[in-house]
């Protein structure tokens, strides 16, 4: 998301999962009610959060994001689709973040268009994904998110589609590596995310030595111990810097309540009984003011909830990563998974083969990344028509390109990657140069896209790109 505010509102009180790393898997039966009400928000009272908002908002409202969960299950609300189009019409960006296990309101979700959708899962198959999603059926998710993508292209929606792949110490293999060739496929955005113990409560627990024996087999199979999470944390605690949740975030209940932050799960750590009746200026010195942020600053697990020390955590995690065979550590980023094969990765490679100047590597580069668009885009998606978006940003190709495609992904760019390689390796390159491309683009640029002079420049375009989708490399 591309916010500078943040304000997470709980629609839905409780959640059809159990997930062992979340707080509403991990507390006990009787004790759950600690954190989770249960019920569903009421729209006149998400209106009047979203109006008071609208009236505090320290931010221009198109930069602010309601989120519409916590620690609740969004797509179970009866009225998801009003709550999306309530916070539209505020100007206001929003997103759902869903399990999708319940698909009964996903057609309606979707046709109220909300900024973004995350998925959140753990695996490709069964036997991984129920490990972490307790409760869940990741037959019934993938099915879901199939309905997702074409819900989409149907009508046309710019709804981003992010993949929240919760990282474990069981499923960086051959899990994550199909279920980026599913996200690739629908045109999602595979987004890796590390799994933390939740919540903070929890997480302070751990700290001290607390951790319950309920809790012991999912905290092994954290890609880092709280331990290493916190002596990391500590290297790093001169940095500072304040804490983000703090400062940038607002959490309400789903009966109006403010909770300290996300990350905290007990209504005993409330600031608040009513957003309504407290100035978002007050709610902030509240919570700059918590005892628990002081100790949870004095010790780095804001930290730990905001990724800060991600380059560290990988210098632990990516060897245990690649351990499982599908990725090598180097340069794993913050949020990426470089050797999974999406565009961004390959692309990165076929760049960094170039100033290698290692022909071989490169040439594999360059196969990866063509096969990876024809499998994505065919000829006609990719090579034709984004060029076409280019020139008009009008097309069909170009409202594709805005649906959250991170990266590069163009042909183009591969196109003046191979005259560059060839002329690095000297070599003969098996299209014309570059200069023909440039006075084909520079000539339709002049007609309407109805015009039958643009359509055959295009179509000549759409061939110099077909037939460097099919080489995979120079001559
Ligand atoms: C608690 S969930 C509630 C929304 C919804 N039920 C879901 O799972 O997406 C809120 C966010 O936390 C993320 N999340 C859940 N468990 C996590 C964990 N153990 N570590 C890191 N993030 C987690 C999810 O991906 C989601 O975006
Ligand atoms: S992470 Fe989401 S799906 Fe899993 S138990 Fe928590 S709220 Fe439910
Ligand atoms: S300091 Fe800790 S408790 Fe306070 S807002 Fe940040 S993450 Fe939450």
């Amino acid at each position: 998301m591309d916010a500078a505010y943040i304000a997470n509102i709980e629609i839905v009180g409780t959640c059809n999962l159990r997930c062992p790393a979340c707080a509403v898997g991990n507390y006990p039966d009787g004790q759950r009610q600690l954190g989770s009400l249960g019920g569903t928000m009421p729209l006149a009272r998400f209106e009047a959060i979203l109006d008071k908002l609208a009236l505090e908002s320290p931010v221009p409202k198109e930069q602010l994001f309601v989120a519409l969960y916590s620690w609740g299950e969004p797509l179970i609300h009866p009225k998801i689709d009003l709550l999306i189009r309530a916070t539209k019409e505020r100007g206001f960006q929003v997103g759902v973040s869903s399990n999708l296990n319940y698909g009964n309101h996903l057609e309606k979700m979707m046709l109220a268009e909300p900024t973004e959708v995350c998925i959140s899962l753990s695996g490709f198959r069964q036997a991984t994904y129920g490990r972490s999603h307790r409760g869940g059926d990741v037959e019934i998710v993938k099915s879901n998110m199939q309905r997702i993508a074409e819900i989409r292209e149907a009508n046309d929606l710019d709804t981003k589609i992010i993949v929240a792949y919760h990282l474990y110490r069981h499923n960086c293999g051959q899990d994550l590596f199909e279920m980026a060739e599913l996200a690739d496929r629908l045109r999602f955005t595979l987004n890796p995310v590390w799994a933390l113990l939740l919540p903070l409560e929890k997480l302070l627990a751990a700290r001290d030595g607390m951790i319950a024996q309920a809790d012991q087999e999912t905290v092994a199979n954290l890609l880092l111990h709280p331990d290493e999470q916190f002596a990391i944390a500590r290297e790093n605690l001169d940095l500072k810097g304040g804490c983000d949740l703090q400062s940038k975030r607002i959490d309400v209940d789903v009966d109006g309540a403010v909770r300290l932050c996300c990350a905290t799960f007990e209504r005993g750590t409330n600031i608040a009984a009513d957003f309504l009746d407290q100035s978002l200026d007050d709610l902030h010195r509240r919570k700059e003011r918590s005892k628990l942020c002081d100790d949870c600053m004095g010790c780095g697990a804001n930290r730990i909830f905001m990724a800060s020390d991600i380059d560290r955590w990988m210098e632990i995690g990516g060897p245990r990563i690649a351990a499982q065979g599908y990725l090598n550590n180097a340069g794993l980023g913050r949020l990426d998974a470089p050797d999974l094969p999406r565009e961004q990765n390959l692309q990165a490679e076929l760049i960094a083969a170039h100033h290698a100047d290692d022909r071989r590597r490169y040439e594999a580069a360059h196969a990866a990344l063509a096969r990876r668009l024809r499998l994505k885009y065919g000829y006609d998606a990719i090579a034709f028509s984004a060029f076409r978006s280019r020139l008009t940003q009008r097309s069909d190709a170009a409202k594709v390109w805005r649906r959250g495609f991170h990266g590069p992904l163009d042909p183009l760019r591969l196109y003046f990657a191979q005259n560059r390689a060839a002329r690095r390796f000297g070599l003969t390159p098996t299209l014309h140069g570059g200069d023909d491309l440039h006075d084909l683009l520079a000539l339709a640029r002049n007609w309407d896209e109805g015009d039958t002079r643009y359509q055959a420049t295009a179509q000549e375009i759409g061939d110099h790109c077909r037939r460097l989708l099919d080489r995979s490399a120079v001559a």
